[in-house]
């Protein structure tokens, strides 16, 4: 393996500011859609297409015809988070750099390094590829997938295969490979209170007039309870405990508590509801989490003013037997509930995402399995995700297992400075995926 040139490959690749939640890199969206479908042809697909190019384009491809074998459908994204707040990254999110054997910039693990690990692996084996490929790489993942929902909604049959394969996942400890059964879902809203016509004098008016940001932090107060629990009517109706077996699982997995608090979090000490286990916590339980409050002045210096609105970015994290849809008419239910008289409250919900659960049972997972063991030492353990990806229920929908499995460690910092991907994981993970192809061609 030329692990040089392929070091260079991917640097091209992490160069391109792919954020698709922000419009004015939709021309680098658009370049980084180009990078994935010269790939593609370089792989020797015949029909490479950008399906629903109106926004950022789903980059569709058809592998050589392989009459017999299986067809694998590979979905990722080569779309990435915002990498704001910029000081905070030791060198810039877009200027890829290896510093320990850690390849550092924003998509190095989330999706691109993985997106990357799939296509290569596919490419190192030389020759013929030894299953059907198909190809969807979209970027819109990072803000809901609305297009690429839509075009599966319009286009079913773009799913059929005899499986589905994504890399968008971590290990769940070092040599410890994993396959996830779960996924969370996501109901993404802005919650704005306006109290008055526009803003105040905070002299004239203060100690007189309502003041949206405050009725906005009461209103925020009230949605969680200090001991975790997610105050929204109803939230929990559908949830259910998983069963005692999956929890004794839980429990032989590599994961401390108090290391997850001190290498991981790194802050002074855990939330949440303590009568759950960490893990129950993060993978079998809803959230609500405030992402950002904006409105009234937070500009350089100070002014005197009551602002009248005050928006706050929110989401829920939903988990399996919850419905989107129910949970936001439970929001906003909610808000409406425990905005007091005098506050006009609404709210606009910019994504969401049911949750998802596969079963593992078909071969397809074995042969994963058997791959990471000669690969890597050790087969995959079965786990939950906290995180989601919205069209897993859709690509699931025409009956094909959905392998949801990654070469990240669970330190890679998605979404956060200093992302990185650790190219040992990145060779190994090449190896991996092509012995796994190369075993499904056998099914
Ligand atoms: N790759 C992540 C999903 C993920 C992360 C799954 C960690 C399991 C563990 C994906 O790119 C992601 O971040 N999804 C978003 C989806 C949302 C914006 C609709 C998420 O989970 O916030
Ligand atoms: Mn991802
Ligand atoms: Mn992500």
């Amino acid at each position: 393996m030329d692990t040089d040139r392929l070091l260079r490959e991917l640097t091209d690749f992490l160069r391109i500011p792919s954020v698709s939640t922000n419009a004015s890199h939709n021309a680098d969206c658009r370049a980084a859609a180009e990078w994935v479908a010269g790939e593609l042809r370089r792989l020797g697909c015949r029909d490479v297409q950008f399906l629903a190019s109106g926004t950022h384009p789903v980059v569709w491809g058809v592998g050589p015809e392989v009459p017999g074998a299986p067809t694998l459908l590979i979905y990722g994204h080569y779309d990435v988070q915002p990498p704001e707040p910029l000081d905070e990254w030791t060198t810039p999110p877009f200027e890829p750099t290896v510093r320990d054997g850690k390849l550092f910039a924003r998509g190095a693990a989330d999706d691109k390094g993985q997106v990357f690990c799939l296509l290569k692996a596919i490419e190192e084996r030389g020759g013929r590829p030894p299953v059907n490929f198909r190809f969807l790489i979209e970027g819109e993942e990072e803000y809901g997938s609305r297009v690429l929902f839509e075009l599966l909604r319009r286009e079913p049959e773009r799913t059929r295969a005899d499986a589905v394969l994504i890399a968008d996942m971590a290990y769940i400890a070092p040599r410890w490979p994993a396959v996830y059964t779960t996924l969370r879902g996501l109901c993404y809203a802005e919650i704005t209170v306006r109290t008055a016509k526009s803003d105040l004098h905070s002299g004239e008016f203060g100690g007189a007039a309502p003041n949206a940001h405050e009725e906005l932090a009461r209103l925020l107060g009230r949605l969680k309870t200090p001991d975790g629990k997610v105050h929204v009517p109803g939230l929990y109706a559908s949830v259910k405990r998983p069963s005692k077996v999956e929890l004794a699982t839980w429990k032989r997995l590599p994961f401390r508590e108090a290391e997850f608090l001190k290498h991981r979090v790194q802050a002074k000490a855990l939330t949440g509801l303590k009568s759950y286990s960490v893990l129950e916590r993060l993978w079998a339980l809803p959230t609500f989490e405030i992402h950002g409050i904006t409105g009234g002045f937070t500009g350089d210096g100070a002014k005197t003013v009551i602002p009248a609105e005050a928006t706050a970015k929110v989401s829920l994290r939903l988990v399996p037997d919850q419905k989107l849809k129910a949970v936001e008419r439970q929001l906003v239910a909610a808000v409406r509930r425990l905005a007091p008289k005098h506050v006009q409250a609404s709210v606009r919900f910019l994504h969401g995402a049911d949750p998802a659960t596969v079963k593992v049972t078909h071969p397809a997972f074995k042969l994963l399995d058997q791959a990471f063991r000669e690969v890597v030492g050790r087969g995959t353990v079965p786990a939950r995700a906290g995180g989601s990806i919205p069209v897993v229920p859709a690509l699931g929908k025409g009956g094909a297992p959905v392998i949801l499995t990654g070469i990240g460690l669970p330190d890679d910092r998605l979404h956060a400075p200093n992302e990185k991907l650790d190219l040992k994981q990145l060779w190994d993970g090449i190896r991996v995926f092509g012995r796994f192809y190369e075993l499904l061609a056998s099914l």
